[in-house]
């Protein structure tokens, strides 16, 4: 009984020799890497820039830099939709879309432009007897700036903030044809 008990002791003794893993040497001994670069299993990778670099709380490193961590990072938002400042937002289907002159985009279509209510050839007649010297027939300016587009309320704040320019009597229909004068542009 005795025996069989001591070679069952030399058995496991056997068996645990034979489970140790010979050690192997380290595949980076002696390999010596560029700078910039790193020995990784015995091969020479690009040294990490954000290696060691802590950055503060909102920000990650980026190429070795901290940067504040892009909020929309992870996020995933339904269709239709788009991540801006970690919030999903409607696309604006107008996006990228460019209209002729004369059309704007509503709604991802360009259609023409809302000139107001106002009369674009009485808009026309007064532009050209007021205006046309100092911000070019299309509006586009010259020694005034450009006003393309303005509304009625966009050319009255302007002609009353410079009313050294601005010596002439406008009306309120005056502001709307001039809208849509301006508005084709
Ligand atoms: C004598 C030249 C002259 C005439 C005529 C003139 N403007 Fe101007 N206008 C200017 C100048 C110059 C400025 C810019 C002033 C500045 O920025 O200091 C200006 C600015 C404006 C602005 C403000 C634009 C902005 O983005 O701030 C509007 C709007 C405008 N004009 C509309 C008109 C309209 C409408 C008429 C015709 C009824 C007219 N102007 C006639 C010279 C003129």
């Amino acid at each position: 009984m005795l025996r069989v008990f001591s070679v069952m002791v030399m058995l496991f003794g056997a068996v645990a020799l034979v489970g140790c893993v010979p050690v192997t040497p380290d595949p980076c001994d002696g390999v010596e890497c560029p700078d910039g670069q790193e020995c990784v299993d015995g091969e020479c990778v690009a040294v990490d820039p954000c290696e060691g670099v802590e950055c503060p709380d909102g920000q990650e490193c980026v190429d070795g830099e901290c940067v504040a961590v892009d909020p929309c990072e992870g996020v995933e938002c339904p269709d239709g939709q788009e991540c801006v400042d970690g919030e999903c937002v409607a696309v604006d289907p107008c996006e990228g879309v460019e209209c002729p002159d004369g059309q704007e985009c509503v709604d991802g279509e360009c259609v023409p432009v809302d000139g107001g209510d106002g009369d674009p050839t009485a808009g026309a007649a007064f532009y050209t007897d007021n205006c046309v010297g100092c911000h070019a027939a299309d509006g586009a300016g010259g020694f005034g700036p450009n006003i393309q587009g303005y509304t009625a309320a966009e050319l009255q704040a302007g002609v009353e903030e410079f009313p050294a320019f601005h010596g002439m009597a406008i009306t309120a229909d005056d502001y709307a044809n001039l809208e849509a004068y301006l508005a084709g542009f």
